[in-house]
């Protein structure tokens, strides 16, 4: 039999879930409308979620935290597996800029809104004031202007991507103060001026991603105290001077691409015996010989030395590798015989064409 209490129980557990769910804070809810108001995106109706009264519950990319009930999280990608794109056949196209309401949230843990092409205008430079921010993700807009200048107050911050955006200026000298710092990645802005010496400072990174940038100046030697740097690229910036041969002694660098820049002097014989197996060192001005170096430790899929002052000869102890999938030592001024032996059987004529005078096989005869 039903007894009242058969219907009351669940209606009043209904009404306390939706209580605590209905936990928007009104400013954060204000914060979040504003940051909208300044956005456009209309081919996927994103932001028309973003109604009623709780923010915490069905608002397309907010999420937040179950406790405090503030905002936690923004995650906003253009481009994901969503299947919010799948039923619209194309990926997401957003303009306008980011609002400096979204400072408001203080409780922010995580903004990401990535991969948009046409969100344009600056990072608002209060970003650096919220306390509990570890993710900042604004890859693949337009945003222009500088990096906050006092980005390094981000003291949890683990992951800073602005990569392929128009960002100009210098790294900020506070950067190398985020001690939590795991992934940074740059990559594709108009970033000039110089590597902070300090680089090192940032002792948790494990990828430093800065290609296709306008850096000059030299590679800081600090860079190798970063124990848990696993992949660096520096590729296409104008860095010159030589390379700290300590790199070559980093215990985890697997990925070390410095290709595209004004690199000079010898290649650290360090680098040839190291854990790096890919080494990608083409177009830069590398001279003096390849080191003789190679034995059992060297295992690379890509050992790329293209397009440097490179002479001498192809020293005979790079048949003691263990591997080399990929070798390109071309357009350089190399001579004399290609060593045998299997890292080397399946190598086309192209690895080694444009020397002074390289010569036997895949070359013609010595
Ligand atoms: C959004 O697009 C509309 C129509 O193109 C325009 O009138 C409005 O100013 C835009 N808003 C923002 C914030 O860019
Ligand atoms: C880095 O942090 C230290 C300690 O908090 C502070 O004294 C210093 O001013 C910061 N450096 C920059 C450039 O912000
Ligand atoms: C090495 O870098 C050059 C120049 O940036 C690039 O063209 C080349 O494809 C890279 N080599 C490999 C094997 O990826």
């Amino acid at each position: 039999m039903a007894t009242p209490f058969t219907y009351i129980i669940p209606i009043l557990l209904l009404l306390s879930l939706t209580s605590v769910s209905n936990a928007c804070p009104p400013n954060d809810r204000a914060a979040l409308l504003a940051f909208k108001a300044a956005l456009n995106e209309s081919h996927l109706g994103i932001f028309n979620s973003w109604k009623g009264l709780d923010c915490c519950h069905n608002w397309k990319g907010v999420s937040c935290n179950p406790e405090t009930h503030r905002v936690a999280d923004i995650n906003l990608r253009g481009e994901s597996e969503d299947p919010i794109f799948e039923k619209a056949h194309r990926t997401g196209y957003m303009t306008g800029s980011i609002s400096p309401a979204i400072c408001k949230l203080t409780g922010l843990s995580s903004l990401t809104i990535a991969d948009w092409k046409g969100i344009s205008g600056r990072i608002p430079q209060c970003i650096a004031s919220l306390p509990f921010l570890r993710v900042l993700d604004l890859v693949g807009n337009q945003i222009s202007g500088e990096i906050p200048s006092d980005i390094g107050r981000l003291s949890r911050l683990t992951v800073l991507n602005v990569a392929d955006n128009q960002i100009s200026g210098n790294i900020p000298r506070s950067l190398t103060n985020l001690s939590s710092l795991m992934h940074l990645d740059i990559r594709g802005n108009k970033i000039s001026g110089t590597i902070p010496r300090d680089f090192g400072k940032l002792r948790m990174l494990s990828r430093a991603l800065l290609s296709k940038n306008k850096l000059n100046g030299l590679i800081p030697y600090s860079i190798s105290y970063i124990y848990r740097l696993a992949d660096l690229d520096l590729s296409l910036n104008q860095l010159s001077g030589p390379i700290p041969a300590s790199l070559g002694k980093m215990s985890v660098l697997a990925t070390l691409n410095l290709d595209g820049n004004l690199i000079s002097g010898p290649i650290p014989p360090t680098l040839i015996s190291s854990g790096i197996s890919i080494l990608n060192l083409s177009n830069n001005a590398f001279d003096g010989y390849i080191p003789d170096a190679f034995g059992p430790r060297s295992y690379f899929t890509v050992m790329d030395l293209s397009h440097n002052k490179l002479r001498g000869r192809i020293p005979r102890s790079i048949s003691s590798a263990t591997y080399i999938g990929h070798l390109d030592v071309s357009h350089n001024h190399l001579c004399g015989p290609i060593p045998a032996g299997s890292p080397f059987d399946h190598l086309e004529a192209s690895s080694f064409v444009s020397n002074d005078c390289l010569c036997g096989k895949p070359l013609r005869a010595c």
